[in-house]
């Protein structure tokens, strides 16, 4: 199929691998490239060479167009930053900060820049700086998430309704099933994160895509919500960290 988010990216299918720290490194991110998906390295856990060697090992992986994650949060973001633009990346994807600090820098490389946000207010902002499409990415996601806990179902077309670019849905979208409802909800594209996570291109311990795997309702919980909210499996590493919150707070 055809559409903005296609042409966007210059890939074949609107289906984005989401940037995953520890787990999406260029083995998962050019597969994806090559299966005419857009694969992304995820940068939060890298330092700076290993960011390079991951874009080098992905450019010589795939002839598609891949994505770099950038969290703004990362310490060393101007060392990030001066590694994509000397590595000619093709598309940035930034989350977790404000997306007017980089974005025009990117732009002004001839970079695409994608921003990740959590509500409609924060998808206007991204495009007020200049973003070429939004992920909205709702309570039922993987990783970090919005303080809000507004679903996929109610962000999607709310974001849909506040901005004219491109608007990509994620959380909770693992099966065409899922897509499909993304964009019927108005999405052009989904960013898929827990699934590809358990695939055999990522780089996450085979214990962690097991319970991935094996993981059904209720298995997953929003934690630290008092500090940044993150969603944890529910296992003894959850309680602890449950505890620990409940002696801060
Ligand atoms: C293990 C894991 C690590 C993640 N790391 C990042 C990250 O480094 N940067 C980011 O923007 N999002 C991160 N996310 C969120 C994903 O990019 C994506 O938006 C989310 O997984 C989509 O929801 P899903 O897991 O239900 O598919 C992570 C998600 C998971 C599961």
């Amino acid at each position: 199929m055809q559409n903005r988010v296609t042409k966007l990216f210059n890939i074949d299918h609107p289906i984005i691998q989401a940037g995953m720290i520890w787990a999406s490194g260029w083995r998962l991110a050019s597969a994806v490239s090559n299966a005419g998906g857009l694969g992304i390295i995820g940068s939060g856990s890298m330092y700076p060479d290993v960011l390079r060697e991951h874009i080098q090992k992905c450019k010589a992986a795939t002839g598609r167009s891949f994505a770099v994650n950038v969290p703004l949060l990362y310490p060393d973001i101007d060392k990030h930053m001066q590694i994509i633009l000397e590595e000619k990346v093709p598309i940035v994807f930034t989350s977790a900060g404000n997306p007017g600090t980089w974005t025009s820098v990117l732009r002004e490389h001839g970079i695409t820049v994608v921003h990740v946000v959590s509500s409609s207010k924060f998808a206007v902002k991204a495009q007020q700086a200049g973003c070429d499409a939004v992920v909205a990415e709702g309570f039922e996601a993987g990783g970090h998430n919005g303080r809000e806990e507004t679903t996929t179902m109610v962000l999607v077309p709310a974001v849909c309704a506040a901005v004219d670019i491109p608007v990509l849905a994620a959380g909770g979208i693992a099966t065409g099933r899922q897509m499909l409802a993304a964009m019927v909800l108005g999405a052009e594209g989904v960013q898929v994160g827990s699934r590809f996570v358990a695939s055999v291109e990522a780089s996450s311990h085979a214990n962690f895509k097991n319970r991935v795997i094996h993981a059904g309702e209720g298995d997953t919980y929003l934690s630290l919500k008092q500090l940044t909210p993150v969603r944890l499996l529910k296992n003894e590493f959850f309680t602890q960290v449950q505890e620990a919150e409940k002696m801060c707070f």
